[in-house]
């Protein structure tokens, strides 16, 4: 189901046919530095992961990751961009995420510009957040793009890891 459209790019709801990409995506080396390792190793890990993710936001929510494709090849899955309302945050975070061979490319930034849309018109959200890892220059320099501010170092998730918070009021 199409989400939106952007000049290059399709922005998509994610189904369980996409496993096989988030094992690929979960899997590439700027993912497992900067997001981590998430154990997601074959298909059937990735039809779980997404079950209990990505597929229960959309009826929890309303809202989620999407897939991007680009409109010269819309069967093929190039990154993921969408939003998330977690536990952890007191408001919903935007994220991302490509293939390395797409990165760079202003994918990032033009389906992200879409989704903060869908979040502030579609969604009317007051405000999105984004988390980061401190030294993930290209997720700062595209959040900066988007007219998120750096609010300050957080530790959500583990005490080990500290982040930084982004965010941006409509
Ligand atoms: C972070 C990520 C989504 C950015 O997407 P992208 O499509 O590469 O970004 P874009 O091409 O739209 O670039 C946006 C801006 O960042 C700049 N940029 C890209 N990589 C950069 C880098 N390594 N250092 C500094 N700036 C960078 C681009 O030049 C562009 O700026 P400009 O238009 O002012 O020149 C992508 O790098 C990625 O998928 N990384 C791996 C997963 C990840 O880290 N996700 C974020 C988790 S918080």
């Amino acid at each position: 189901m199409v989400i939106a459209k952007t000049n290059r790019l399709i922005i998509s709801k994610v189904t369980l046919k996409d496993a096989a990409f988030f094992v690929e995506l979960m899997n590439t080396p700027s993912w497992l530095k900067y997001i981590g390792d998430r154990n997601i190793k074959t298909i059937k890990d990735a039809e779980h992961h997404l079950k209990n993710g990505i597929l229960k936001s959309y009826k929890e929510s309303g809202y989620g990751f999407y897939k991007v494709t680009h409109k010269s090849e819309p069967e093929k899955a190039i990154g993921i961009v969408g939003l998330v309302k977690r536990k952890e945050l007191e408001h919903t975070d935007i994220g991302f995420g490509f293939l390395p061979e797409y990165e760079g490319k202003g994918y990032g930034y033009e389906s992200s510009v879409a989704v903060m849309d869908l979040a502030k018109n579609k969604f009317k959200l007051e405000k999105v957040l984004a988390i980061t890892n401190p030294d993930n220059k290209s997720s700062i320099h595209l959040l900066e793009k988007l007219g998120l501010s750096f609010q300050k170092r957080i530790k959500p998730f583990d005490k080990n890891e500290e982040l930084l918070l982004f965010a941006k009021t409509f």
